[in-house]
């Protein structure tokens, strides 16, 4: 019996998709807890890519059971073109993939909204993906919400009366749509989805656990855009850490395992909001370059810039990390000199701790590791890794308290590096 969690600690696309794919053969269960199609997880292997939103990432290997949280928000739209996708190359999922009836429905209204609410706060918005993530989670707080269970009885009054709801907000913001499209795409997403196993997963979770299975839950977004500890209000609407798997799937958080924490060797964030390490120069174009830092489903560019140990040692001690994973190792393979950030100086004043706001005035204070100068990406064992890359893992375990299980040196599967530490 045991649920290992997996979580990025940065602000997301940390490579959570690649390292649960590839620690996927450990376990019997994979399973989503929050978020929803705001996420996008990459996956590399025999050639192939394939981005992940709502599916869970253990969906690739073999006949695990891959279970779709009650935390999640669903589009049912993007779903279907999500799961025909996967089924047109090869991958039925009607057999690996269960639903929980308790999962929140995204409707098309939500995605008018969450782009009404941007427009209405000008340049203070927060640069969401447009998903409708936070009217969705909103209406679920607000019990106003549509849930996947929903779908199974007098669907068409509450979808009539959440929607009429919507059209009064969206009028009140004078925010003008055409939504005939959108809702014929979702009522199609509707009948998909209604033929999947959509079940009380809480119930199967806790079965599966007590049969002694073992389950790995995928984090989605970062602890950094958690909704209570991230950099409110610059953050997604659902809780992004290790305590959001336990409300997320029903699970108790005495059945709790590993936390694996998994972070870039640097860092990225894309959307609006502070990032006291972002680099403007063309250090971090070089790091963007290298490293493709684009959006993996809408294309944004992302922000790059040094590790920032500060607000990493806030995320494992939020999420109780007990194992770290290291990703794009690579992407620094050219640097002369590396920093990472262990400080940050407020109005003049040193402090090593995440404080309550990093919208201002956060000046970091580095240090600064010799790079490595070595192609990392067709390494098999950490006893080849150069002698500068070896000090900067050392450096960064010291620092942090927590020991590096995982090094990835690119983005294939086979480019994983499981170290000895234990
Ligand atoms: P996720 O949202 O956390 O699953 O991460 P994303 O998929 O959004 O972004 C991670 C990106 O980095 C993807 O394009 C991956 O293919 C890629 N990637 C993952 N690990 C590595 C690595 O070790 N090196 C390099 N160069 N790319 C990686
Ligand atoms: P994965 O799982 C990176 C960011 C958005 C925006 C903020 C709020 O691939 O790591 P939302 O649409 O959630 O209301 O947007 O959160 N964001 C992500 N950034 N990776 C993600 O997911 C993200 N999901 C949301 O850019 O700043
Ligand atoms: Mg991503």
């Amino acid at each position: 019996m045991r649920a290992d969690i997996l979580l990025g600690l940065q602000w997301g696309d940390e490579g959570k998709g690649k390292v649960v794919d590839v620690l996927t053969p450990n376990y019997d269960v994979v399973a989503r807890f929050q978020g929803g199609p705001n996420a996008g997880h990459t996956l590399e292997f025999e050639g192939q890519k394939y981005v992940l939103r709502s599916i869970p990432s253990g969906i690739f290997q073999g006949d695990k059971v891959n279970i779709v949280g009650n935390g999640v928000v669903l589009d049912p739209a993007l779903f279907k073109e999500e799961a025909e996708a996967l089924a047109a190359s090869g991958h039925d999922l009607r057999k690996r993939l269960v639903i929980s009836k308790k999962a929140h429905l995204i409707l098309p209204t939500h995605r008018l909204l969450d782009a009404a609410y941007e427009a209405a706060k000008g340049k203070s918005k927060v640069g969401t993906t447009g998903k409708g993530i936070g009217p969705t989670y909103t209406d679920k707080i607000s019990r106003n919400g549509l849930r996947v269970g929903d779908l199974l009885k007098d669907f068409d009054q509450k979808y009539a009366a959440a929607k009429a709801r919507h059209e009064q907000i969206l009028k009140s913001l004078n925010f003008e749509y055409d939504l005939k499209d959108a809702e014929q795409k979702w009522m199609e997403g509707v009948e998909y989805l209604k033929q999947f196993q959509l079940v009380d997963s809480e119930h199967l979770v806790n079965k599966l656990l007590k049969e002694g299975k073992s389950i790995l839950c995928e984090g989605a977004q970062g602890t950094m855009l958690d909704v209570d500890f991230g950099s409110y209000p610059f953050v997604t609407s659902s809780s992004t850490i290790c305590a959001g798997a336990c409300t997320g799937l029903g699970m108790a958080p005495n059945k709790i395992g590993d936390v694996y924490g998994i972070f870039k060797a640097y860092c990225t964030r894309v959307g609006a909001g502070p990032f006291p390490t972002e680099l403007f120069d063309e250090v971090g174009d070089k790091i963007r370059d290298l490293g493709h830092e684009y959006g993996a489903v809408t294309g944004r560019k992302r922000r790059c810039g040094w590790i920032d140990l500060v607000a990493l040692k806030y995320a494992i001690m939020i999420d109780g990390v007990t194992k770290l994973i290291m990703m794009k190792s690579d992407v620094l393979d050219s640097f002369e000199t590396i920093k990472a950030c262990v400080a940050y100086k407020v109005n003049g004043e040193e402090i090593d701790y995440f404080p309550f706001d990093i919208n201002e005035g956060i000046e970091p204070v580095y240090v600064e590791l010799p790079g490595w100068n070595t192609d990392l990406t067709k390494m098999k064992s950490e006893d080849e890794f150069p002698e500068e890359f070896n000090a900067y893992l050392d450096f960064l375990e010291n620092e942090l308290e927590v020991p590096i299980k995982i090094v990835s040196v690119g983005p294939d599967r086979e480019q994983t590096i499981i170290r000895y530490v234990d």
